[in-house]
């Protein structure tokens, strides 16, 4: 009989905190509904003290989702405490994460403080979200970096104060897996009351050891962990929820169930990935681009006869619709003939040898042969064009100058061009759309954000239209903002439902 991990989702909160991956309600309410689908047992649905915006996102994903656990994150602060707990109303199952640094480090340089004043206020802090909540888990900040006996007096000072379950961090991702395993086997031996309650850990990938030492803590006792889909988070990010998922299932021996379902990994990684504008690293494991990819002549010709011969996992298992075999010069026909029967084009006999021929020529001046280049080369069409595309856009701007713009653009094939003034450059360019289309639509949210530092950097822009009362999503980057939000306008546009867009 198999013992059940609970899984621990902090991509909107420990994830959400990397630079320029911020997400609207809207989109974090969406990965939510995808979280809950997927099976997590706890949703960390932000931090509502950290701002208004936070407050509201925890507050509609408590009410959107029913199955899973929704947690809001608080420091060992009182008023952090109370929002937390208000944010967490309308959730069926609520819980309050409170916590405070427990590493000489972080008392001495961040607080300015003494290991016994620490002690009293982990207490407090979860006296009072268990008078607000009857489900409460406490973080130990740099649990890693901390002395093994004064974290276990913590740890049951507040198992005693009326933690439901204790959360032992790896915040700097400094450990070695045997070294945080023995950290969680010390608790469990040394911890009065710590079999009342659930030990659960948390890890950062720093020096690349977040899913190691998760998987040790596992097997010395933790039966919850807080994991993060493609492993996003602070810096080098946190233990992936699919590593971690797939391991246990993967190696049965361990006698660990996680209640995941695996088939909807792929879709949640790819759902994280393009709401957060963050591309997967093609040799992601479990979920990268290549990570179910033969490239070599010899593999794939393994992996066509039999794919035990060099995959451990079926693709399928995690949601791929199949595993690529990349294509390149090496590629022999066989395995032209099943992207392309993936592609759903059946080619065969002396149709298969000419189509071969054209490929190989283009497989010598071209490494990456995509599907578009396969349907290009079998005469199929790539698909059509967005109905609403950008041509050409000027604005005028700046101090003491009136702010202008004037835009060409091709809707539905037919160009249309327009000139405006505006309230800057941007509603300049929108007031020319909205000439060209009708004023039909409202902004009804506007978010430009650096993807990293410096004046040459891309700017991202998340904007919510509203179009016939439904709120459309639209995205673009583009190191000109302005261009970036006329762009990510237009990308809402392209997904409104109604045949004329053209009044
Ligand atoms: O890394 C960390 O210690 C955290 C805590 C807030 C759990 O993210
Ligand atoms: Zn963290």
């Amino acid at each position: 009989m198999s013992e059940r991990l609970l899984i621990f989702d902090t991509t909107l909160r420990d994830g959400e905190q990397v630079p320029g991956c911020q997400l609207s309600t809207i989109e974090k309410v969406q990965v939510a509904r995808a979280l809950e689908e997927l099976g997590v047992d706890v949703i960390e649905a932000g931090f509502p003290a950290s701002s208004p915006g936070d407050f509201h996102s925890v507050e509609c994903i408590a009410s959107a989702v029913s199955k899973p656990i929704v947690c809001a994150l608080a420091r060992a602060v009182e008023s952090d405490i109370e929002l937390a707990a208000q944010a967490l109303k309308g959730a069926a199952r609520g819980r309050i994460h409170t916590g405070i640094g427990t590493s000489d480090s972080h008392i001495r340089y961040k607080f300015n403080s003494t290991r016994e004043d620490i002690l009293e206020q982990a207490v407090a802090a979860t006296r009072l979200a268990r008078n607000l909540s009857d489900d409460v888990e406490f973080y130990c900040e740099d649990a890693g970096r901390t002395d093994n006996v004064y974290l276990a007096r913590v740890v049951e000072a507040v198992i005693k104060a009326g933690a439901t379950v204790v959360n032992i961090p790896d915040t700097t991702g400094f450990c070695m897996p045997d070294e945080f395993g023995q950290k969680i086997a010390y608790l469990m031996e040394n911890v009065n009351g710590i079999d009342h309650v659930t030990l659960s850990v948390h890890c950062h990938n720093d020096l690349g050891l977040a899913t190691a030492n998760t998987l040790q803590a596992i097997r010395a006792g933790a039966r919850q962990v807080q994991v993060t889909v493609n492993g996003i988070g602070e810096r080098a990010g946190n233990a992936s929820l699919e590593e971690i998922v797939m391991i246990l299932r993967s190696h049965p021996e361990l006698g660990i169930d996680t209640g995941i379902d695996t088939t909807r990994l792929f879709h949640a990684s790819r759902l994280v990935s393009s709401l957060m504008n963050m591309p997967v690293q093609a040799n992601k494991a479990i979920v990268g681009r290549n990570a179910f990819s033969h490239s070599s002549g010899i593999h794939q010709d393994g992996v066509i006869k039999n794919r035990k011969t060099y995959e451990i996992l079926d693709p399928k298992e995690v949601g791929m619709l199949d595993s690529s075999l990349i294509l390149t010069a090496r590629s022999g026909r066989a395995a032209l003939q099943q992207r392309c029967q993936l592609l759903g084009v059946e080619v065969h006999g002396p149709e298969l040898d000419r189509l071969y021929e054209k490929f190989l020529k283009l497989a010598d001046s071209k490494t990456d042969i995509s599907d578009m280049d396969i349907l290009g080369l079998a005469g199929h069409s790539e698909p059509r064009r967005q109905r609403v595309h950008l041509d050409y856009l000027n604005v005028t701007s700046g101090l003491g100058v009136e702010h202008c713009a004037s835009i060409r653009m091709t809707i539905d094939g037919q160009q249309h061009e327009a000139s405006s003034p505006g309230n800057g450059p941007v509603d300049a360019a929108i007031k020319c759309i909205k000439k060209i289309t009708g004023n039909r639509m409202t902004i009804r949210e506007f978010l430009i954000q650096a993807m990293d530092r410096g004046s040459d950097d891309t700017g991202k822009v998340h904007m919510q239209v509203e179009f016939e009362n439904v709120l459309y999503y639209g995205f673009a980057a583009d190191t000109d903002i302005v261009t970036a939000a006329v762009q990510a306008f237009i990308c809402a546009v392209n997904k409104f439902p109604c045949e004329r867009l053209v009044l």
